[in-house]
C-alpha cells in the first residue's frame, strides 16, 4: 500500500520507515514531485497536520499523512510549541533556536519538558488524527551527535542520555513520533 508522508526531512522518514516497516511503501514528497514549500501557518500542531495533510490530497488524490512537533516546556507556558522550527529566526535554524532555548532557561531550576507530536491522515477522503507524546526535561547544555532538531537538549524521563546519544532505535521506541506513528501504523494495519 502506496502512503505518501508530507516531508522531506530524511531523518524523519527513517524513523517513520522503521516504526512502520515493509507493509507500507512510504512516499516522500520529492519522490511524489511536490517541491514546494507547504504552509504551516496554523496555531496549533494538529491544525498544521491536517492542512499539510489535505494540501497533498488535493494535490496528488493519494492516501497521506503529515505530522507536526513541538517542543513544550513547562516553565515557559509550553513554548516553543507550534513555533518549535521558528523559535529564533524566521529560517529553520536549529543552532540558533537551541542556543535561544538554553537562554531563556538560564538560571531555571524547572526544566520538565515534553516532545508533542501531531498526524494527521487522510485515507480515502476520511481525516483521522494520532498524538504521541514523551515527557523529559532540557539539558544545559548539548549532548550527542545523532538525531536532529533539539535532541541533543531533550532527556527522555527516566533516562541519562539525550535523544541525540541514543541509536536511532533507541529513540524510535520511546519517542513522540514513534508513539504517534506506531498508532498510525496500528490504525492502518487494521484497514489493509
Ligand atoms: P516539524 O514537525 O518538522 O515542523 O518540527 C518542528 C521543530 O521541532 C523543528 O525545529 C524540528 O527540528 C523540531 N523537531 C521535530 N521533531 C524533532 C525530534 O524528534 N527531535 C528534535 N527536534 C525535533
Amino acid at each position: 500500500m502506496k502512503i505518501v508522508f508530507a516531508t522531506n526531512n530524511a531523518h524523519k522518514l527513517d524513523e517513520v520507515r522503521q516504526v512502520v516497516g515493509n507493509s507500507f511503501d512510504i512516499v516522500s514528497l520529492r519522490e511524489c514531485g511536490i517541491t514546494e514549500d507547504i504552509p504551516e501557518n496554523e496555531p496549533t500542531l494538529e491544525g498544521n497536520a491536517l492542512s499539510k495533510a489535505r494540501y497533498i490530497y488535493a494535490r496528488t488524490g493519494l492516501d497521506c499523512f503529515a505530522d507536526d512537533t513541538g517542543l513544550e516546556v513547562d516553565a515557559l507556558g509550553g513554548e516553543p510549541g507550534v513555533r518549535s522550527a521558528r523559535y529564533a529566526t524566521d529560517g529553520h535554524d536549529d543552532e540558533a533556536n537551541k542556543r535561544l532555548l538554553l537562554e531563556r532557561l538560564s538560571g531555571t531550576e524547572n526544566r520538565a519538558a515534553q516532545f508533542r507530536t501531531a498526524v494527521a491522515l487522510i485515507l480515502d477522503g476520511e481525516e483521522y488524527l494520532f498524538e504521541g507524546i514523551v515527557r523529559g526535561a532540557i539539558a544545559t547544555e548539548q549532548h550527542g551527535e545523532g538525531g536532529f532538531g533539539y535532541d541533543p537538549l531533550f532527556y527522555p524521563e527516566g533516562g541519562d542520555r539525550t535523544f541525540a546519544q541514543m541509536s536511532g532505535e533507541e529513540k524510535n521506541a520511546i519517542s513522540h513520533r514513534g508513539r504517534a506513528v506506531r498508532k498510525l501504523a496500528e490504525f492502518l494495519q487494521e484497514k489493509i
